[in-house]
């Protein structure tokens, strides 16, 4: 079977950039992304390309090249639902705000309604697509609904789990380290799984894509973040302990990097992971677990998330520390909001977390970020509800320059490695602070001795201040 018609449900940070590629490389195919956020689309839609939903390097050449040929945004999911033979369903799946699994189990609330909408707007068999991030034996779910309420039409479920990382999206599609299709080994499944094959190896070299059952795919994606997101608080334990002992973590890093069982990526000790996915992933697994009475499975995956919490929260005690064990009333410039660069995402941004913590010690923060608007960043701390939304207008101010930022500080803290800051004036930036001016790098992008030379008291992760 050949795929012409392609329909995405979920216009987000996987849908829009996943889809705009697909159509990119395979111009015969028509590729309808929709979604129900109205805003959302218009600004898919919007002629200026920056100011399309999505920031990420190189996304504006692949959309204006495939946009209006064979690339569409719409709200009108019936119909493009109705005209595809292949259906992506790439909603969010937070995690649970409320009721049985609140805190830990992923919120699949908007998986099912779409699935319904499947069911309900289809006309023709169709192969559905998870592309969205799912417990393990979700498809089960779907299939359950599709079956028993889809006008007896034939639905194939596959799982299409996405790896692309925020910041590098569009080279990630371009060129994936692999991409991975889960489905039934049936002739029928066989056949859904072949057509997904053959769009992808529109690119995509053809021993790059990996084919199991739908429960293996499933389990590989919330794997393969689990893996990742131990990996960062594997190396940020370790920066604790070079602070304590006169170790450099980058040092370390380097050094054990090398060994080719270990490799060099992901050993970078920062103030914690941020993003949608690391922690809601994670919290899915470990309440999987627990459902399965794996406890000591469990255990084990949940002191990930643990430690990345308090790599936060020991970045905010340090600079309580540092600026002699009060902030209230002292300004504090924050250079990022975004979880990590080269995106406008904030979802649990360790700069959330850190602002609310010197916040409930009455520090006044002002903050830069390239890419983030201002907006954003009080809908996140009142997110927090930790204290009323008038409060945080009043302590925290958004600013369009870094330089504006950090005047009159008594701290500058990188939350963020955005490149502009590496080469920001840091001498103006010193002569602007008060003194002592105390610079706090959360993400090790500057040079300690360059910075010390400056005259900055100058404080890194996993680098000794003694
Ligand atoms: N963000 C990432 O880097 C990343 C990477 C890999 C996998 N994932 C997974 O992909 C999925 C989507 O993530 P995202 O970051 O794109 O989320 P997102 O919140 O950016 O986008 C989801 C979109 O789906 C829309 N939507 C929800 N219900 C809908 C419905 N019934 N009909 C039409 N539209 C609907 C929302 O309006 C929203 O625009 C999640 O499961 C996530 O875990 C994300």
């Amino acid at each position: 079977m050949k795929v012409k018609n392609i329909c995405c449900i979920g216009a987000g940070y996987v849908g829009g950039p996943t889809m705009s590629v697909i159509a990119q490389k395979c111009p015969e195919i028509k590729v309808v992304v929709v979604d129900i956020n109205q805003e959302r689309i218009d600004a898919w839609n919007h002629e200026d390309l920056s100011q399309l939903p999505v920031y990420e390097p190189g996304l504006d050449r692949v959309v204006a090249e495939a946009r209006g040929r064979n690339l569409f945004f719409s709200t009108d999911v019936n119909s493009a639902i109705e005209e595809a033979d292949m259906v992506f369903i790439s909603v969010n799946t937070p995690t649970k705000t409320y009721g049985e699994g609140k805190g830990m189990a992923a919120d699949l609330k908007w998986v099912e309604l779409c699935a319904r909408q499947i069911a309900e707007a289809s006309k023709s068999d169709k192969i559905v697509v998870e592309k969205s991030t799912l417990p393990v034996r979700t498809a089960q779910a779907v299939k359950d609904i599709l079956h028993n309420t889809g006008n007896g039409l034939n639905f194939q479920i596959l799982s299409n789990p996405e790896f692309l990382a925020e910041g590098t999206a569009i080279p990630d599609l371009e060129h994936p380290d692999r991409v991975l299709i889960g489905g039934d080994d049936t002739p029928e499944g066989r056949e859904a799984i072949q057509a997904l094959v053959d769009v992808y190896a529109t690119w995509v070299p053809r021993e790059k894509i990996l084919t199991t059952n739908v429960w293996s795919s499933e389990l590989s994606k919330l794997t393969a973040n689990a893996f990742l997101a131990q990996r960062v608080s594997s190396i940020n334990a370790i920066s604790e302990l070079c602070e304590a002992t006169g170790a450099d973590v980058e040092e370390v890093a380097k050094a054990i990097g090398t060994d080719s069982r270990i490799g060099s990526k992901f050993l970078k000790a920062s103030v914690g992971f941020g993003g949608s996915c690391f922690q809601k992933d994670i919290l899915n697994m470990v309440y999987i677990c627990r459902n399965y009475q794996l406890n000591e499975v469990a255990d084990y995956w949940e002191q990930v998330i643990k430690m990345n919490d308090h790599q936060k929260v020991r970045f905010a005690k340090k600079i309580i520390k540092n600026l002699y064990n009060t902030v209230s009333g002292k300004k504090i410039a924050f250079l990022g909001w975004a979880f990590k660069k080269d995106t406008n995402d904030t979802r649990e941004s360790a700069a959330i977390y850190v602002a609310d913590y010197l916040l409930s010690e009455r520090a006044n923060i002002c903050v830069y970020d390239p890419k983030v608007p201002k907006e954003k960043v009080y809908t996140d701390l009142d997110y927090l509800n930790s204290r009323s939304s008038e409060e945080n207008r009043k302590l925290v101010n958004v600013v369009n320059d870094p330089y504006e930022a950090c005047k009159g500080a008594h701290a500058v803290a990188i939350l963020t490695e955005w490149d502009e800051f590496k080469i920001l004036n840091w001498e103006q930036i010193h002569d602007l602070m008060l003194k002592p001016a105390n610079l706090f790098d959360g993400r090790n992008i500057l040079n300690p001795s360059e910075m010390n030379r400056i005259g900055f008291r100058f404080n890194a992760i996993g680098k000794s201040d003694k």
